[in-house]
C-alpha cells in the first residue's frame, strides 16, 4: 500500500535517520506512525513496536491492521527493551519521552554497547542528561539536528556506542552536534539559551553553559 499519510517533522526527522531495510524496535510506539509509515515507504524489513503499556499497544493494533502491516510490524508490551533480543533488531528508536527516562532505558538493556547498533533518540525534555549519559557511557552523537513544530523545538540524534568515554564541557552537553549555521538548528539553540538563562540563577552549571553557548551563537 502507498503511503498515505504524512509524519510529523519531529517522526520525519528520526524517520530520516533509519537505513535502508533496517529491522527496527520502536520504544515508546504508542500509535505507531513511525514504523507503519517506514514500512509503507519500504525503507524497514520489519519492526517491533513496543510499549509499556495495553492502551497504546491497542492503538498501535488498530493502525497496523488497518494498513495491513501486520506481517511486517508486531506489537509487544515491553518496559523499554526488555522482551526484544538483540538479534530481531539494528535500530532502536526512542521518541517522544524525558532524556532521563531514555537515558534509563538505554542503561537497563544488556546489549545496547554493540557497536552494529543505531540508536534514533528524541528526548522531549533534558537533553542534556541523555548526552551526558550518553558520553560518560561511550556512546557518540553521529548526526544530530532539530526541527520547529507548531511552534515547539525538538531535536533528534543518531548515536552509537564507540567506547570512546568522553568529559563533556557545559557547552557540549547542550550544543550536541547541532551547528548555528542550520537555521532550524540555531532556533533550537537559542530556545536553549532562553532555558538556560532563566535556569542560571543560583544554578553555576546552567550559568556556565549559558555564557558559552550565548559565545558560539554570536560571537564570530
Ligand atoms: C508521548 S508517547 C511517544 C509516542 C511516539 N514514540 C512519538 O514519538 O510520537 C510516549 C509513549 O512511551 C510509552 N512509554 C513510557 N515509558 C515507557 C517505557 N519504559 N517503555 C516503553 N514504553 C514506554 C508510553 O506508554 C507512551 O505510549
Amino acid at each position: 500500500m502507498k503511503n498515505p499519510f504524512s509524519l510529523s517533522r519531529r517522526l520525519a526527522l528520526c524517520a530520516s535517520y533509519v537505513a535502508q531495510d533496517s529491522r527496527l524496535a520502536d520504544i515508546g510506539t504508542d500509535h505507531a506512525y513511525l514504523p507503519i509509515a517506514l514500512c509503507l515507504d519500504n525503507k524497514i524489513l520489519s519492526a517491533v513496536a513496543c510499549d509499556i503499556a495495553q492502551g497504546p499497544l491497542g492503538r498501535a493494533k488498530e493502525n497496523i491492521l488497518r494498513y495491513e502491516l501486520a506481517d511486517k510490524i508486531e506489537t509487544r508490551l515491553s518496559d523499554g527493551l526488555q522482551n526484544v533480543k538483540k538479534d530481531e533488531i539494528d535500530t532502536v528508536v526512542i521518541a517522544g519521552m524525558g532524556g532521563e527516562l531514555i537515558a534509563k532505558i538505554l542503561s537497563e538493556c544488556p546489549y545496547i554497547k554493540d557497536k552494529s547498533l543505531s540508536l534514533i533518540l528524541q528526548p522531549m525534555t533534558r537533553c542534556e542528561k541523555l548526552i551526558l549519559w550518553l558520553y560518560e557511557n561511550g556512546f557518540a552523537i553521529q548526526h544530530q539536528s532539530a526541527v520547529t513544530e507548531d511552534g515547539k523545538h525538538y531535536t533528534v540524534m543518531l548515536v552509537r556506542y564507540t567506547g570512546e568515554v568522553k568529559t563533556p564541557s557545559p557547552l557540549s552537553l547542550y550544543l550536541g552536534k547541532l551547528s548555528k549555521e542550520h537555521d532550524e538548528e540555531k532556533t533550537f539553540l537559542e530556545h536553549t539559551l532562553n532555558r538556560l538563562k532563566k535556569q542560571a540563577i543560583g544554578d553555576d552549571l546552567a550559568r556556565i553553559a549559558a555564557r558559552q553557548l550565548e559565545e558560539y551563537l554570536y560571537e564570530n
